[in-house]
């Protein structure tokens, strides 16, 4: 099967077998295509009917392959403008324009995503989410359409407030709960909003993104130790210092253990002790393999626990919702910060959402997500065994990543060479506090996001993961 492509003044001779997945087939024949030149970046790829018609397949084979090629950093897909070749290094161009590209970005293209923290872009629940969009909009009242409440939209707060009892064990009400963009956006309201002040304890392993959040609304960090049953809670002090702590404790991100029982109770009780607050982040709360879900801290306390939740993981980060539930005392508070009208939350994405949960779509969803993410996480963990058995892997019983614990001293050239191979991923040091003490040991690792890639890509991620890994003995 051939085709040729015309678009923007570039002629493109497609052949596909005659026999094998359409879709792996066309995907393989347009990553070649970009791969050696004959698609240079910024082209124009043909509308998916146009392509799928000249190739005699499906449209939604073609749709299908630009997506995976769209997840895989191949091609880009804009709204307006329709589907591109990226522009970014492309090995084997021509020399002179592979010499300027290469001053500009010394490492390879990515060709496989295992960063952490993004769920496979190819997954979201297109379908599902149009008829919920459209059924939302059907019930919708008028009102809706007006200025928003900044608490949220109340059916969205009835949805969450349900779902997280039944779910998460979170002890709240809808009047408690106030929608957001996401954890982001929430940190910056208690914070930048002055609804709290630091300092604030922190985990000493994070996102650097959110400590330069905090640190640009002038609250220090300081970073509590890490052991084997967790965040070390028992360092929080009694009098004076920091009087409020946040943390991951059902999955310590990013290096994945939950949060000991005793530490769960104990830093309630030290919140409770001195009129303080945790600030629980469940980024991932809902993706648990082996075992029960670990319980949200919040359902121990409502009156002194921040819980945040977000679409990110669980949808899709470029939803961008979130939702805060807060203690009575910190309503108005978080309201007043968030000022009179809605102005961060749509209200079709909220009434969507609501109506995602209530008809059981995004049990359904997340039901599914976990199936695969556990065959990966297994993938992972059976071709480490096999392949590479001196590394060990932890942080695995839940969430989208795990831990590649890595012989000392070999971190830092394992993430290059894994950028040299086209591998996106970070290293356990990217994410240590700088001020982290002897109490939290700096181990050498690799912080592996196991549900980025697509199902195909997957596979080829690993074995190229594999081939970076530092030798025994290293
Ligand atoms: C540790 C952690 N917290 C929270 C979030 C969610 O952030 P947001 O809702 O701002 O996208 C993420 C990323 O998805 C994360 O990695």
């Amino acid at each position: 099967m051939r085709s040729s492509l015309s678009s923007g003044g570039t002629d493109l001779h497609l052949e596909l077998p005659a026999t094998g997945s359409r879709r792996a087939a066309l995907a393989g024949a347009l990553r070649d295509a970009v791969r050696d030149g004959r698609l240079a970046p910024g082209t124009r790829l043909p509308p998916y009917r146009a392509l799928a018609a000249d190739l005699g397949v499906a449209r939604n084979t073609v749709a299908d392959a630009y997506a995976e090629l769209v997840a895989e950093g191949w091609l880009t897909a804009r709204q307006g403008s329709g589907t591109r070749v990226a522009d970014r290094v492309v090995p084997g161009r021509p020399a002179a324009r592979r010499a300027t590209a290469a001053r500009q970005a010394p490492a390879a293209a990515v060709v496989h995503n295992l960063r952490q923290g993004q769920p496979d872009a190819t997954a979201f629940p297109r379908t599902a989410w149009v008829g919920a969009v459209r059924r939302a909009l059907s019930a919708a009242p008028n009102d809706a359409f007006g200025p928003g409440d900044p608490r949220g939209r109340l059916e969205l707060r009835q949805a969450l407030a349900d779902y997280l009892a039944r779910v998460r064990g979170v002890r709240t009400t809808p009047a408690n709960i106030v929608v957001c963009s996401g954890f982001a956006h929430g940190l910056r309201l208690l914070f930048g909003g002055r609804v709290l002040r630091g300092p604030l304890a922190v985990e000493s392993y994070g996102l650097a993104f959110h400590r330069a959040l905090l640190a640009s609304a002038g609250v220090r960090t300081l970073p509590i130790g890490l052991d084997a049953n967790g965040s070390r809670t028992t360092e929080l002090p009694a009098r004076g210092g920091p009087s409020a702590v946040l943390l991951t404790p059902a999955h310590q991100f990013p290096t994945g253990g939950p949060l000991h029982a005793e530490r769960r109770a104990g830093v309630v009780d030290w919140a409770r002790g001195r009129a303080g607050l945790v600030l629980e982040d469940d980024y991932d709360g809902e993706f648990r393999y082996d075992r029960e879900p670990v319980g949200a801290v919040q359902g121990l306390d409502p009156s002194h626990v921040v819980y945040f939740g977000s679409a990110s993981k669980s949808l899709s980060p470029a939803v961008r919702l979130g939702w805060m539930v807060l203690p009575d005392h910190l309503v108005d508070e978080v309201l007043r910060a968030k000022g009179e009208r809605e102005a961060w939350a749509g209200v079709t994405d909220q009434l969507t959402l609501a109506e995602f949960i209530t008809s059981g779509g995004y049990d359904k969803h997340i039901r599914r997500r976990r199936q695969i993410y556990r065959a990966r996480r297994n993938r992972l963990v059976e071709a480490l065994a096999a392949h590479a058995p001196h590394i060990t892997v932890t942080g695995i019983a839940a969430g989208l990543h795990a831990v590649l614990r890595l012989p000392p001293g070999t971190e830092a050239a394992t993430v290059e060479a894994a950028a040299r191979a086209g591998i996106a991923l970070d290293g356990l040091a990217a994410f240590r506090h700088p001020d982290a003490t002897e109490a939290t040991p700096h181990a050498d690792g690799l912080v592996v996001g196991y549900a980025a890639p697509t199902d195909n890509g997957y596979p080829r991620a690993l074995d190229a993961l594999l081939r970076v890994l530092p030798a025994k003995g290293a």
